[in-house]
């Protein structure tokens, strides 16, 4: 989106698939000749095979050949545009080829993937995996096309001159933002119920990853991963904690919120406007956690702490001092003057002077103090009364 209405971005993930996923959402669409294209792939002699043990786990021996010339094609691609229009149809046919459960959260092997397999292999598989490639080809072209008439201007396509940098396969933990960004959006793991690295393996292996790298990348993944404490102050983290019982389970829980709360509070010292945060449900053990709830409450903390702890405590409670003084001194002159005004009217009344009324306590409707009351208005809206830095909202 921000590429769209021309704002300059960054974007980081730990897993590398971002960055060949970015280069296919940003490329321009011009016609191309799928079917030339698939005929292509069918002829060729290029061999590629992924650098993993665990392939024949994962694949029929009778895909093996299919698999590797197609995806030996890609590799040898010197055509940079078929190449993108090509990546996401293989690696989504591939895994519709093996025995993943596309359905379930993390690579695993269930009982309706292996019939998936057995259907496919009394079927003209052969046929089947070119017809699905080319259905997917020409959905990645219409989503293309799609995304260019999102620009607001319509006809024209996204500015080219956007500046960005992409991160892919970086560990938030250790990175910086070089320069201040006026939004940070984010949306952090859910806690223990993805493992993105071990999800992605499978695309990660066919693109040319080695078991090495991938093993680096999921040590590196939140919330399987230690991370050094790091302070939370929010009373439900700590209620929350003090119910779960199982070790690791708690080992998990800290890790998950030290690196988030921790990038976060870091981070966002370089971001001057606003930090967007999108969670969904998550749980532990049946418990649900509130993410945001905690994530939201800790940062805004952090955002307010411009003062150092000892002296904002003495502030406060000395403007609580100064306060409580000087309620007392209104309500007393107040008394006060009720008293003399009673006492007036008493004696007028008595010494047969003309009744005159008390003043209307509530001023609100009178000219002077409606115009009194805009002025405070006006003064909040030009921020002459100070804000915290980072305005959050949070609505459950
Ligand atoms: C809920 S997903 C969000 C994915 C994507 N940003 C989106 O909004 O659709 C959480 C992401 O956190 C990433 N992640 C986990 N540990 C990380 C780390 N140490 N550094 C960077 N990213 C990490 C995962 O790879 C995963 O893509």
């Amino acid at each position: 989106m921000a590429r769209i209405y021309g704002c300059h971005y960054e974007l980081w993930d730990l897993n590398p698939l971002l960055g060949v996923l970015h280069e296919v959402a940003v490329q321009k669409p011009k016609d191309l000749d799928v079917a030339s294209l698939l005929r292509q792939m069918q002829m060729s002699k290029e061999t590629f095979v992924p650098k993993w043990r665990k392939l024949d786990y994962w694949f029929h021996e009778d895909f093996h050949q299919l698999l590797f010339r197609a995806w030996g094609f890609y590799h040898s691609l010197m055509d940079e545009y078929s190449k993108r229009l090509l990546v996401v149809p293989l690696l989504k046919v591939t895994r519709h080829f093996s025995y993943d459960d596309v359905q379930r959260q993390k690579l695993s092997k269930s009982p309706k993937a292996v019939q998936r397999v057995q259907a496919l292999l009394k079927s003209d598989w052969k046929r089947k995996f070119f017809h699905m490639l080319e259905e997917e080809i020409i959905e990645v072209l219409k989503k293309l096309y799609e995304y260019q008439r999102y620009s607001p201007e319509h006809e024209s396509s996204p500015p080219a001159d956007v500046k960005y940098t992409v991160k892919a396969g970086v560990d938030t933990m250790s990175e910086k933002l070089e320069e201040e960004a006026d939004i940070l959006v984010t949306s952090p793991p859910y806690l223990q119920s993805h493992e993105y690295i071990r999800r992605a393996k499978m695309d990660l292996f066919w693109l040319g990853f080695s078991e090495e790298e991938i093993k680096r990348l999921s040590e590196l993944e939140i919330p399987y991963r230690d991370v050094p404490p790091h302070r939370i102050r929010s009373e439900m983290y700590w209620k929350l904690r003090d119910r779960i019982d199982a070790h690791h389970l708690r080992r998990t829980f800290d890790n998950y919120f030290w690196a988030v709360v921790g990038a976060l509070e870091r981070l966002g010292e370089m971001v001057s406007s606003h930090m967007f945060l999108f969670v969904g449900r998550a749980s532990m053990r049946g418990r649900s956690i509130p993410i945001d709830q905690i994530v939201v409450h800790c940062v805004t903390l952090t955002c307010l702490k411009s003062l150092p702890t000892r002296e904002l405590a003495l502030a406060s409670c000395l403007s609580g001092v100064l306060c409580s003084l000087l309620l007392f001194v209104c309500v007393y002159l107040k008394l006060i003057y009720q008293k003399a005004r009673a006492l007036q009217q008493f004696l007028r009344i008595h010494l047969g002077l003309p009744y005159q009324p008390m003043a209307e306590s509530n001023c609100h409707s009178q000219p002077a103090c409606k115009r009194r009351n805009i002025r405070k208005l006006e003064m909040i809206d030009k921020k002459i009364i100070p804000r915290p830095p980072f305005p959050y909202t949070y609505q459950p």
